[in-house]
């Protein structure tokens, strides 16, 4: 029986020194120190011992299982031990290697324009306004004093939504906030609104089915033209610098009255004509011009009392002629070499 414990004790020591694992110590405790271990059923035995032999044995077998244990314990202190090491170099960070650079986005050539107009209108005293993108043709259309037969309402040009006795439609122009402005603000008004705005057009160098426009609008008692091109060509001074040039051509608006389109002196070639300007030395900026007394009253303002101007600028163009950019498809393209150099 002396013999049977020093082998337990031999191999369980063995078997200890081999374990790698914390979960496997475990399983090594049950099998030698465990109710139904081995230590536990050769002690099991000991009833078959002599009197003198009991007591030497019980002792042994006593200092076995106080080796054993304390070797457990030494083996789970060391396994605890070279396991925390291994996880602290896993996650330990070289603080000497290079950091990632972080990358920046940048504003889009519509949106950085687009905040350079607002910050001058709102220098200016000017609201912003906001109105829907799918709208009714009452306010895209009627109110503005585009008759029924008008070319403008043309399903070649305007997407539908509902083509029934009430149309909804995509605003193939931001004029209609004017309506919704007026509809809900007595005068003085004075509010820009920069919006997408959607025609049937085939995607070319210069179409595009979907564009942005920035409308303005002012009412107030006794404006004039004059005040319209005041404001216009501070708005230009300013974007563009003070050399910049403007040209007044008479137009027709339905909603407007008088009408004109504004231009701007061609940035490349300074008017003497040129392939941006196809010649022209000029380039159309805008339509504006005085609100028409019938939308006034349309939308219940006086107008023996008020008058007002409005205007209604393409965005891509503004962008277009301030960076030189020849095909409007580069706008939409979204070719992060195109956008990266704003
Ligand atoms: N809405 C017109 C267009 O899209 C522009 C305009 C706005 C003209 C306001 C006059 C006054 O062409």
């Amino acid at each position: 029986m002396k013999e049977q414990l020093l082998k337990i004790e031999e191999l369980a020591k063995a078997e200890l020194s081999a374990c790698t694992e914390i979960k496997a110590l475990d399983d090594l405790r049950i099998k030698y120190l465990g109710k139904k271990g081995e230590l536990t059923s050769i002690l099991k035995q000991m009833g078959k011992l002599s009197a003198e032999e009991r007591p030497v044995i019980g002792q042994l077998a006593n200092k076995v299982r106080a080796d054993i244990e304390e070797a457990l314990n030494e083996k789970l202190t060391a396994l605890k031990a070279s396991a925390q090491a291994s996880k602290i170099a896993s996650e330990s960070i070289d603080i000497t290697l290079p950091g990632k650079t972080q990358t920046i986005g940048k504003l889009h050539p519509l949106s950085k324009v687009e905040n350079e107009i607002r910050d001058i209108f709102m220098g200016m005293g000017f609201d912003i306004a906001d109105g829907p993108e799918v709208d009714d043709d009452y306010h895209v259309f009627e109110a503005l004093n585009l008759p029924p037969d008008h070319p403008a309402r043309d399903t070649q040009d305007t997407f539908y939504i509902k083509d029934t006795n009430e149309r909804i439609l995509l605003r193939t122009q931001t004029s209609s906030v004017q309506v919704h402005v007026m509809e809900t603000q007595k005068p003085p008004i004075r509010i820009i609104s920069p919006g997408r705005v959607y025609r049937s057009d085939a995607v070319d160098a210069t179409h595009s089915p979907l564009f942005h426009q920035i409308e303005g609008l002012v009412v107030d008692k006794g404006i004039k033209m004059s005040d319209l091109k005041g404001t216009l060509e501070m708005l230009m001074k300013k974007l563009y610098g003070n050399e910049c040039k403007l040209r007044f051509r008479p137009h027709h608006f339905p909603f407007t009255e008088p009408s004109c389109e504004v231009d701007i002196m061609c940035f490349n070639c300074g008017g003497k004509g040129c392939s941006m300007c196809k010649d022209e030395g000029y380039i159309e900026l805008l339509g504006a011009g005085m609100v028409h007394p019938k939308v006034l009253e349309g939308c219940g303002i006086d107008s023996s009392v008020y008058s007002g101007f409005a205007f209604g600028l393409g965005l891509e163009r503004m962008v277009m002629g301030r960076y030189s950019i020849n095909d409007l498809r580069l706008l939409y393209e979204n070719d992060v070499r195109f956008l990266e150099q704003f």
